[in-house]
This record gives C-alpha cells, sequence and structure tokens, in this order.
C-alpha cells in the first residue's frame, strides 16, 4: 500500500521533486538494496497501466535506508545523520508494535527528529484497549502536539467514504429527512471473503470487534450520523464526529452477536475453520454483528445494525438507509403496500449509490395501479469513469505530507470509539460469552439473523 502510493503521488507530480524517502526498520539494507527490493515489489505488483520503467527508476533515486533498532536510542542519531538537513520540513510514518512507541518518540527526540517541522503519522494498532491506546498516545504526546499528529484510519482515505459527506452536505434532498422522523433504521456491513491472511499472531489477539468496529465501522458510523458541520475542515469535521461517538449507548449483551467461522466454501472453493488457520484453540471472534443507539435527538429510537466478518458470503462494504413507510398509503388493495425507500450506499467493491424508489408498473390498471419498487443508480464507477481510483493511502499520504489532518483520527475521538468498544468486551468477559460458530461463505451465525429480525428487519442482501 505505502511505496504503490507514493510512487503514484510520485509519477503524477504531487510531491516536490526533492522530497526524498527514507525506509527505517531492523533489517541491515543499504540504498541500493532497499532501492533494488523495491524497484522489484513495484514492477511485480504495480498494474500494468501504471508501470512506466523510466519514473519507476527516478522514483527509487528519491528512496534511502537506514537500520534502527527503534527499541535502543544509540540508533537514532545514526538515523538523524542519515537524514540530514531536515529544515525544510519531515513527515513520518509510524507503523509498528505497540510496545516500540514509546522508545521510537524518545529516540526521535534525543535526535532532534521531532521539532516543530515533523509531523508524525500513526498506522494501527494503536494500542488494543482504552488503557493502552492511552499509554500509546501520552508517549507520542510528549514530543508532538496533537496538530502535528495524524492518527491513520484507512477507511477515510477512502474515495466513497468521502463521498458520504458529499452526499449528505452537497444536496438538499437528503438532509431533512435524515433523522428519526424520516429513517427507521441505518445497517453498516463491511464484510469479508478473507480469513487470517498469514496474520495469526495479530488476528488472535485482536478479533472482528477490535480490528474493524473499533475504528473503521465507527468511523462509518460517525460519518453519517454526525450534524452537518460548518465547513470541510479537520477541526469542524473532527468535532461533529466525536459529538456521535460520545453519544453512543452502552451495549445491552443482548444487542452483540459474535461468531467464529468453520470450514466452509467462499465462491466456490473449500476453506478451512478458523482453528484450523490457526492451529490453535482461541475463543477469538471473527464475526461482530450489534445493534447501536445513538442517543441524541436527531437519532432517538433508530437502531444502527453494524455486521463485519471474515469468511463471509462476499466481500461489501455499504451503508444502507432504511427509510420510514408513508404515513399513508392512498393506493388501494391491489397496488399493496408501498415498500419504504432505501437508500444503499455501497463503497466497495462496486462504488454506487442506489435509491429504491416505488413506481407505478406501466399498463390500464383497471382496478386501480400497480406499484412497484425500482432502483435510482448512480453507478460513481461509470459517472467518474475517466478518474482513476486511487488507493486510500495515496490520499492519506499526501495528506500527511501536505499537514492536512481532516481525514486522520483526533485523539478524543480514539478515546470514544475505546471506551465504547471496552464495555462490549466486558460485558463478553462478565459473560464468559463464547462466539458462535458460523460456516465460512455464509452471512454469519443464525444469532445475527435473529438480532435484526426481532426487529422486523432483515439484513440487506
Ligand atoms: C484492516 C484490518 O484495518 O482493514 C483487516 O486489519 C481488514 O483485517 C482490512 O482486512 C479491510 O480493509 P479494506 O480496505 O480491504 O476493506
Amino acid at each position: 500500500m505505502l511505496l504503490p502510493s507514493l510512487y503514484a503521488l510520485h509519477a503524477d507530480g504531487l510531491i516536490a521533486k526533492d522530497l526524498r524517502i527514507f525506509g527505517t526498520a531492523r533489517s541491515g539494507l543499504n540504498d541500493a538494496e532497499y532501492r533494488d527490493m523495491i524497484g522489484e515489489a513495484l514492477h511485480e505488483f504495480l498494474p500494468e497501466e501504471r508501470k512506466n520503467a523510466a519514473d519507476i527508476a527516478q522514483f527509487l533515486e528519491r528512496l534511502f535506508y537506514q537500520p534502527l533498532d527503534a527499541s535502543k536510542t544509540e540508533g537514532f542519531a545514526d538515523l538523524a545523520e542519515k537524514l540530514g538537513d531536515i529544515s525544510s520540513g519531515m513527515s513520518i510514518f509510524l507503523s509498528t508494535a505497540p510496545f516500540l512507541f514509546e522508545p521510537t518518540i524518545k529516540g526521535l527526540q534525543s535526535a532532534g527528529l521531532a521539532g516543530d517541522n515533523v509531523r508524525i503519522g500513526l498506522e494501527k494498532p494503536l494500542g488494543n484497549d482504552f488503557a493502552s491506546s492511552t499509554e500509546i498516545n501520552d508517549a507520542v504526546a510528549a514530543a508532538f502536539p496533537e496538530d502535528r499528529i495524524f492518527r491513520i484510519d484507512h477507511y477515510l482515505g477512502k474515495e466513497t467514504v468521502q463521498n458520504i459527506l458529499a452526499l449528505r452536505f452537497a444536496n438538499m434532498m437528503f438532509e431533512p429527512l435524515w433523522n428519526a422522523g424520516g429513517i427507521d433504521h441505518v445497517q453498516i456491513t463491511v464484510s469479508e471473503v478473507v480469513g487470517l491472511e498469514g496474520r495469526h499472531g495479530f488476528y488472535d489477539d485482536t478479533g472482528a470487534l477490535r480490528d474493524m468496529v473499533q475504528n473503521h465501522m465507527l468511523q462509518l458510523l460517525a460519518i453519517t450520523a454526525m450534524e452537518p458541520p460548518a465547513n470541510y475542515d479537520a477541526t469542524a469535521i473532527r468535532d461533529e464526529k466525536v459529538k456521535v461517538l460520545r453519544s453512543l449507548r452502552a451495549l445491552d449483551p443482548a444487542e452483540v452477536v459474535t461468531g467464529q467461522y468453520e470450514a466452509g466454501a467462499v465462491n466456490g472453493a473449500a476453506v478451512e475453520g478458523y482453528l484450523t488457520d490457526l492451529g490453535d484453540q482461541s475463543n477469538t471472534e471473527t464475526f461482530v454483528a450489534l445493534k447501536a443507539h445513538v442517543d441524541n435527538w436527531r437519532w432517538q429510537g433508530v437502531p444502527f445494525y453494524l455486521r463485519t466478518g471474515k469468511r463471509l458470503a462476499e466481500r461489501r462494504s455499504e451503508v444502507v438507509i432504511q427509510f420510514k413507510d408513508v404515513p399513508h398509503s392512498i393506493f388501494g388493495d391491489r397496488s399493496g403496500k408501498p415498500i419504504a425507500n432505501r437508500l444503499v450506499i455501497r463503497l466497495q467493491p462496486e462504488e454506487y449509490v442506489r435509491l429504491q424508489v416505488m413506481a407505478k408498473e406501466p399498463g390500464l390498471d383497471r382496478d386501480g395501479i400497480v406499484l412497484r419498487e425500482v432502483p435510482l443508480d448512480l453507478s460513481l464507477t461509470q459517472a467518474f469513469a475517466s478518474a482513476r481510483r486511487r488507493i486510500a493511502y495515496e490520499r492519506l499520504l499526501l495528506d500527511l505530507i501536505e499537514g492536512d489532518q481532516t481525514l486522520f483520527v483526533r485523539r478524543d475521538e480514539v478515546e470514544a470509539q475505546w471506551s465504547w468498544v471496552d464495555a462490549i468486551r466486558k460485558i463478553w468477559s462478565d459473560h464468559a460469552v463464547a462466539p458462535k460458530s458460523y460456516g465460512a461463505g455464509s452471512w454469519g451465525p443464525s444469532a445475527a439473523i435473529a438480532l435484526t429480525e426481532r426487529d422486523g428487519v432483515s439484513w440487506h442482501e
């Protein structure tokens, strides 16, 4: 994700000619070896149409490498020497194990690499509960003020996630109905077909709630539920999101369902169950469905159903707004009851906005008109066919380099997210909740279906 994104910014002329990129990790590489490694990877993984040998060669000249053991302060002086003059500014992208944040920040500080012209981007995981995330945030705050900290949630870099803001706040027609008066409930689904993808240790320590709900899904919820900000800037947007996150009601144990996949078939291919993939016993959830409530005036009585999981029936991220029934139908029995409007905002794999509306079926209808539900379809892929879809990190790395925090998560947001998630995990430990099994390739355990059905709601298929 990272170097292809930087390469794209380079190839499109979006970064300064003299911008240099330094990699640092424990491996004992030199510049030439690093360039070779990255060059090979770019040639192997870039899509054919993005590959340009001259651009790649030029890009590689921007790259440098310095081996560093971040747990030891000494190495940072060598890093500083290698970096040379950073008076024109520097952006750090820090992706490391939780226990290395503090020594890394100390090391940066000791080597004069945390000055006023240095920004720091932080990749997840930033802790695994409120307490550990506070430790990391405190460690970083010891050297960097909040306006130089860029916490990454890559969902915010997705074009279609930003498009929810455009849809809501650049159109008149949705917002007057976007509340408990017009909306029955909201569904947010982020389903994946992939399993562990080799991340055994990390995933088993984390689970779906912390891997997906704490960050990406709560950000989607906040963007869907927030009040209109006064303008599109970092403070205004994040102020509104944090209000939503702080309005989340503590969940009732009956409102959360967890699951773990068993063997099954995904896209027609047989796959193993989680425990076999893991090679161990585990109670880690690979699926979560829950019913969240935003306790404020706008959303009183409107459930937000969230579900996410690995090895589900299909890869899909979407927000579904289910509007209320019309207050009274003027059409007779033959027409049937009008089906309430539904707005589907599909984020991936396809990008579209689809509004289900009722229309009259063509015909002479001598006994009364016949109603039919039909989609008003906006395919964003087609509408913007000539625009290349950038991966989220292109946007986020450019914003980090340019210092725009709008699409980064502020500390108070992270804290509100963790408080809510910690309370759910406490329920699980207090009630010794074990995940229910579901077959790989399904839509999760049957209890997830029951969660909505007892409210008379079906998950959007
Ligand atoms: C990551 C999670 O944050 O998001 C992964 O750690 C998950 O487990 C991924 O697969 C999903 O991102 P995307 O962009 O593929 O929807």
